[in-house]
């Protein structure tokens, strides 16, 4: 299954670092940067990021986190508003970020999600950048199967390297149709609240005793077992976000956690995937 290639050739992950919500409160920037950098140096060198968090603050917290480090052992995303995605804007929008992360390309731009702009626009314009040097890939986020279906049809369209959608133990939509034509294509998922927003989009998500029984036996945590969960999919890169090194530490241990055939058919059991379509879970 392919991954997420660093300039520097190493495979990123394979689990990856989010940060929506973060930089946006100064008191916390100094942790914020802390647990970052904490996961740079454990490994999770994929760091998710977007023009839409905090207003710019998410990009400019990755900018100062990533200073000192090597910037080609790093995989930086970005994403792109949809109503910025076509030649009109995104061209300004993407050396905004740049400017922002402090660095002088991204590895990965995503269209955050499909808005008005024809995909054949956005493709075209994403194929600059990459010619530019400004990208080194391009992707989407929040497209369900149709979507995909449709932006693979366009010119270029088979350049897309990665989906980035709501995938974790308590909604198990993509299972249906989505995860499966993607892994047929071999474009890997990146996983959005991996942690379900830490329980608070699936209230019961972390006590439930199908985790809970895991967690303790494994002598891990709750977190843990869910990232745990999504690793044990091929093509799934799980991609946490926490402004705390502690709990950034135990994301990153939760990649050696390898859930056994019967702890996972004890998952399915207590959170059966859907077995007809349902619409694409958006945050
Ligand atoms: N493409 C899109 O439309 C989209 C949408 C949503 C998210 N995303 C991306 O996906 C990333 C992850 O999603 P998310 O931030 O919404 O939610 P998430 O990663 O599922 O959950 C984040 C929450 O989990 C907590 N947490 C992290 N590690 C923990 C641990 N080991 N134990 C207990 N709690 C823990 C964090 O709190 P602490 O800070 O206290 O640790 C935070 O409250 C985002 O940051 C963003 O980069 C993309």
């Amino acid at each position: 299954m392919a991954s997420f290639i660093t300039a520097g050739g190493k495979a990123a992950g394979p689990i990856g670092q989010g940060t929506w919500y973060l930089g946006e409160t100064p008191a916390a920037f100094a942790d914020e940067r802390k647990a970052l950098q904490a996961g740079i140096e454990a490994g999770m060198t994929l760091i998710d990021t977007a023009e839409m968090y905090g207003d710019g603050a998410a990009e400019e917290l990755v900018g100062s986190a990533i200073h000192g480090f090597d910037r080609e052992q790093l995989y930086l995303v970005s994403k792109v508003y949809p109503f910025n995605a076509g030649r009109r804007n995104i061209f300004r929008s993407c050396e905004n970020s740049l400017r922002r992360m402090r660095t002088d390309y991204l590895d990965l731009y995503l269209l955050h999600w499909r808005g008005s702009v024809p995909f054949a626009e956005t493709v075209e314009c994403m194929e600059e950048l990459k010619a530019k040097g400004r990208i080194r890939a391009w992707g989407v986020s929040n497209l369900d199967t149709r979507d995909m279906q449709q932006l693979l049809a366009v010119p270029g369209g088979a350049g897309c390297v990665t989906d980035q959608v709501l995938y974790h133990l308590g909604s198990r939509g993509i299972e249906f149709d989505l995860l499966p034509w993607l892994q047929q294509r071999d474009i890997p998922v990146m996983a959005y609240c991996p942690l379900a927003q830490a329980g608070r989009l699936r209230r019961g998500l972390f006590a439930h005793p199908a985790v809970q029984d895991i967690a303790f036996a494994r002598n891990a945590t709750p977190a843990q077992v869910l990232l745990a969960f999504l690793l044990a999919r091929p093509g799934v890169m799980p991609i946490p976000r926490t402004g705390h090194a502690y709990h950034t530490m135990e994301n990153a241990a939760a990649a050696d956690l390898k859930l056994t055939a019967a702890e996972l058919a004890a998952l399915d059991a207590a959170f059966p995937a859907p077995k007809r379509k349902v619409p694409l879970d958006i945050q």
